[in-house]
């Protein structure tokens, strides 16, 4: 390749290792995040996550692997769990968006944010919020029936300082008080 296009590159086209613009191409994107409808302007490739976090200071869902390894970015996405670090932004539009900001009614927790508390499923409280959403999108999808369920369902939810058997007593506790268990 000829040392001029090794360095030229298109407008908005990076090329590893080569300076280019620092004008990020644009689109106005709409999303609804926890009922509220917001318009930005993303670069198409923003993972929803830095949407949440970088653009709407919700800074609730956490950052931890941002490879789909570790669950601390789950949000829900009408009612399912996602990685929100493996989603772009633009592929959301139109989908009702919940954050760990979005569960509480007011002052009042969510049951589950409740039952964390109260079972104290969370040491250093880093992936605390995608457990808890991604222990709704749990629920919401009904296929656990048992503790055992539970901790299998819940697996893609690391949780590096080992709160794992009272995440799953307070989301157990929920599904009973849910009836949604034997
Ligand atoms: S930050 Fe998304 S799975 Fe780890
Ligand atoms: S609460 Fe600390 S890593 Fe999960």
């Amino acid at each position: 390749m000829s040392a001029i296009l090794e360095t030229e590159t298109l407008p908005g086209i990076s090329s590893p290792g080569v300076a280019t613009s620092s004008v990020s191409p644009t689109s106005l994107i709409t999303l609804k995040i926890n009922g509220v409808e917001k318009r930005l302007p993303l670069a198409p490739w923003t993972t929803l996550l830095d949407a949440l976090r970088e653009h709407m200071d919700l800074t609730g869902t956490k950052k931890g692997c941002d490879h789909g390894q570790c669950g601390a970015c789950t949000v829900l996405v009408n009612g399912k769990r996602i990685n929100s670090c493996l989603t772009l932004a633009v592929m959301q539009e139109g989908n009702e968006i919940t954050t760990i900001e979005g569960l509480a009614k007011g002052e009042e927790l969510h049951p589950l944010q409740e039952a964390f508390v109260e079972h104290d499923a969370f040491q250093c409280g880093y992936c605390t919020p995608g457990q808890i959403c991604s222990a709704i999108g749990l629920m919401n999808e009904g296929k656990a029936q048992s503790r055992a369920e539970i901790r299998e369902l819940m697996s893609g939810n690391l949780c590096r300082c080992g709160a794992y058997s009272n995440i799953v007593d307070a989301i157990d506790q929920v599904m009973h008080e849910r009836g949604e268990h034997a």
